[in-house]
């Protein structure tokens, strides 16, 4: 729950503060293989993969859980024909959706290397973009920009100047707009995404939405402030107390309420395609994305997550 409510204590009226939330999901390791599922669909993103279902990446472990680990990764063994389908990977979403809530990912591995765009993300995919996407993590090809970002129907902008650490780029947040870019915030720190934030251990996002915001924060496993709140999974959380986040997106000019609906949590991992395809040349990666995804099976043997938790909290 999420606004302020109003205590009646001994006949006074009190303004609690707001931002308290009891857990309502908790998923570690096997629990995934339960209550999410494992999306064999073409890519929407145009990408060189082949997502597969739940009994085939288990039978290819590309996807493999233990008690307090989930691995979800990409093929980085088979050289691909040039006219067949592309690098089996693997897209998995929460079979439950969510208005507001909180959402903490416990990461301790994204895939990395040239051609790679994970995402951690939540939408309605029978309903885009009217019931919203929010981006807690994206990037392409290792590099910038790590954001966070908002894809919304039309009349939904962000102020330009707001409460957070985080650098904004475009706020219109209309994908109809600019390609469908959005309105991202890129994450002030190098440790945030690909293999700097691999090389320390990953680290925590966190995502809070209610009618009034959305925001975003990110921890590196090595930051002394995260909180207890995100690292231990107590029953209550009171988001109030995490500082300020990376990413702010107020209803301002924009009325989340309408903007956004009933979203499913998704993590993904894509090659080339839409975006990493895109700036594959000009993030630095040599030749053709797509021949190089079909040639080079063991670029990818870091192209994995390594997930802690997911806990959602309402
Ligand atoms: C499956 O993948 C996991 C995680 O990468 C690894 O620990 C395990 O050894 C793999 N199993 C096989 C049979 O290759
Ligand atoms: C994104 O991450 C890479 C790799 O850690 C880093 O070099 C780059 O500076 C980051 N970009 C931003 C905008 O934080
Ligand atoms: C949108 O994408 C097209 C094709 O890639 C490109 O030509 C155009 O410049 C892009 N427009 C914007 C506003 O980025
Ligand atoms: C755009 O959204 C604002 C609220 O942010 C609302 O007052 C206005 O009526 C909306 N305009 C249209 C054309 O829907």
């Amino acid at each position: 729950m999420v606004f302020t409510k109003l205590l009646s204590l001994g006949g006074l009226i009190t303004a609690a503060s707001a931002a308290t939330y009891s857990l309502s999901d908790n998923w570690i390791g096997p629990a995934f293989l339960n209550t999410w599922t494992h999306e064999a669909i073409a890519d929407p993103t145009n990408g060189r993969v082949n997502y597969v279902d739940q009994a085939t990446a288990l039978s290819l472990n590309l996807t493999y859980t233990s008690d307090d680990t989930l691995i979800m990764r990409c093929d980085d063994t088979t050289v691909l024909s040039s006219s067949g389908p592309g690098r089996n990977s693997v897209r998995l979403r929460s079979d439950k959706t969510y208005t507001t809530h909180v959402a903490i990912f416990d990461i301790r591995h994204m895939p990395q290397g040239c051609a790679t765009w994970p995402a951690v993300w939540e939408t309605l995919e029978s309903d885009w973009p009217n019931s919203g996407e929010v981006d807690i993590v994206e990037g392409v090809n290792d590099v910038s920009p790590n954001q966070s970002t908002l894809h919304t129907s039309s009349n939904c902008t962000m102020p330009a100047a707001r409460d957070q650490t985080g650098t904004a780029g475009s706020n219109d947040c209309y994908g109809g707009d600019n390609n469908n870019s959005g309105c991202g915030v890129q994450d002030p720190t190098t440790n945030s995404y690909g293999p700097t934030f691999n090389a320390n251990g990953g680290g925590w996002y966190a995502m809070e939405r209610t009618n009034s915001y959305i925001s975003i924060w990110f921890w590196a496993r090595n930051d002394g402030s995260v909180p207890f709140d995100v690292s231990s999974g107590p029953a209550q959380i009171d988001t109030s107390t995490w500082g300020e986040p990376t990413a702010y997106f107020p209803n301002t000019d924009c009325d989340l309420a309408s903007h956004f609906g009933q979203n499913n949590i998704i993590f993904d991992l894509t090659l080339c395609g839409d975006w990493a395809g895109a700036v594959y040349n000009s993030d630095g990666c040599s030749g053709d994305c797509v021949t190089y995804v079909n040639e080079n099976p063991s670029a990818f043997s870091n192209a994995y997550w390594d997930i802690g938790f997911v806990r959602v909290y309402e």
